[in-house]
């Protein structure tokens, strides 16, 4: 193939991949989007294919069988609750793919350019980190180790020190363009990678998945200039912006600043939650009690959250929620940027459960609705409406906007025991005079439910 038909190519699947991306900005066109960004994936490996004749194309087919099966088999065997872990692994292997890369280019001694030396560098360093702060993070979500943050005496100094050592060694590799240095470079930031992530705990867990993201597409962008590939270039762009807003977007979801979340626990852990559960009392009611509240509500607005996703309990919800309506309860759905544990969660299950998108709406403008709301059903959500992001200063999701449930006449609370949420912290509104608590699995509290409001 010519080198104009390669660029061709290459330009077609860069139009697939920012198309894919404008279709996955809404669930109604987000499946398109996939097919599409995997079409211009596909492209590009062919084209880079036909360009090239690799010479140990054997050994390029027996690799990408296998790492498709990997990737077959976990992308189906993978729970929806599980996703932001999957996530943070494809984005540590891209980071990794991406140093070794820089590395193998170096041994070859393709150029001995300062610039070109200095973005090798930089790749070896922005992927290292990459691939050793997302296995960390996969084993914080996985529970391999505690999700709550950690640091230890004198952990300022190392970072400090890690960082002097990263950019010394940067440096040397950028003049010399030693391999040694480079592996060394690697080494150093792998722990780089795992200082920046350990203090990192609780709710502020799937932003540094966003900002690790954005991350692989940085290393992914340096690393098409080591190799001079276009493609590389504008895909490794397309992730390292699109990760760089969703950090933002989420960072300021939770009312939280990147310097905060990273450094937060430095500053005396104010990120520690307590995971402690409490014996004070609590008004729970049964199915029958319930139903009642909700079948003569005038106006009824569901707050789903990542317990929704454990039990899968959308459609009974929806079926419930259909119910309520054809008793004439108005009935909304309140979405939190940030329900669930990736973003858009909620707009997925509900998506399922074909909820109509005129029934969801966001936070800044469902919050005003809850003052004249009757029943606020709170399904599987805890942190998104926990009033402690208000009151308590020390708390670690002090300062995150929250789903103003407090405000509606009365709240139902369905959830298994008094275990708090992600965060790990209480939630003083389960203790409230107007908070009434059914305890058990999601879906087997809504099917009670819906079926003690078709016989009110
Ligand atoms: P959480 O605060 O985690 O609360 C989930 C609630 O669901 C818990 O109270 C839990 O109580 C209940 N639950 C779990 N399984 C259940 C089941 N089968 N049936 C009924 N209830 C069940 O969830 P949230 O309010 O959606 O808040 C999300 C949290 O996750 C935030 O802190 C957010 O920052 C964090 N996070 C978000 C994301 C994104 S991007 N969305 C990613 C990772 C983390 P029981 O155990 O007592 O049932």
């Amino acid at each position: 193939m010519s080198e104009n038909w390669a660029a061709f190519f290459y330009l077609v699947a860069a139009v697939c991949f920012i198309v894919a991306l404008k279709g996955l900005s809404s669930p109604r066109t987000a499946r398109l989007g996939n097919v599409v960004g995997a079409a211009g994936a596909l492209v590009s490996v062919l084209v880079v294919m036909a360009v090239h004749r690799p010479d140990r194309l054997v050994w390029i087919l027996i690799a990408i069988a296998v790492g498709g099966a990997i990737g077959t088999l976990a992308a189906q065997r993978v729970a929806m609750t599980a996703m932001p872990q999957m996530v943070a692994l494809f984005n540590g292997v891209g980071g990794a793919a991406g140093a070794m890369v820089a590395l193998l280019e170096l041994a070859e001694g393709t150029s001995d350019a300062v610039p070109h030396l200095a973005v090798t560098a930089f790749t070896v360093l922005i992927g290292s980190i990459t691939f050793s702060g997302s296995l960390l993070t996969f084993a914080k979500l996985q529970e391999i180790v505690t999700g709550r943050p950690m640091v230890f005496p004198g952990m300022r100094w190392v970072a400090a020190v890690s960082v002097a050592g990263s950019l010394a060694t940067g440096v040397w590799v950028t003049l010399t363009g030693s391999v040694l240095g480079a592996v060394l470079l690697a080494a150093l930031t792998l722990g780089l990678g795992l200082l920046l992530v350990l203090p990192v705990g609780g709710a502020d867990v799937p932003i540094v998945i966003s900002l690790l993201n954005a991350f692989s597409g940085i290393t992914v962008t340096a690393s098409g200039y080591v190799l001079s590939n276009t493609l590389l270039i504008v895909a490794g762009t397309l992730v390292g912006a699109s990760g760089t807003l969703l950090t933002k977007m989420m960072a300021d979801a939770m009312g939280r600043s990147l310097v905060n979340i990273l450094f937060g626990a430095f500053a005396g852990g104010s990120t520690l939650g307590s995971t402690t559960e409490s014996d004070r009392p609590v008004r729970s009611g049964g199915p029958p009690d319930i139903a009642i509240q909700l079948g003569y509500a005038r106006k009824v607005v569901v707050v789903p959250g990542y317990g929704l996703a454990v039990a899968q309990a959308q459609h009974t919800m929806r079926d419930l929620t259909d119910a309520l309506e054809s008793r004439g309860v108005e009935v909304t759905y309140a979405i939190h940027p940030v329900a669930g544990r990736m973003p858009g969660h909620m707009n997925v299950l509900l998506a399922e459960a074909d909820v109509p998108y005129d029934k969801l709406k966001e936070m800044t403008e469902v919050n005003p609705e809850f003052r004249t709301t009757d029943v606020a059903l709170v399904v599987g959500a805890n942190d998104v409406v926990n009033p402690a992001a208000h009151t308590e200063p020390g708390s670690p999701i002090y300062g995150m906007p929250i789903l103003e449930v407090a405000h509606a006449a009365s709240v139902v609370f369905l959830k298994r025991s008094m275990r708090p949420g992600f965060a790990g912290i209480e939630n003083e509104l389960l203790y409230d005079q107007k908070t009434t608590l059914l305890f058990g699995d999601a879906k087997e509290s809504l099917s009670k439910l819906l079926a003690a409001v078709k016989n009110l």
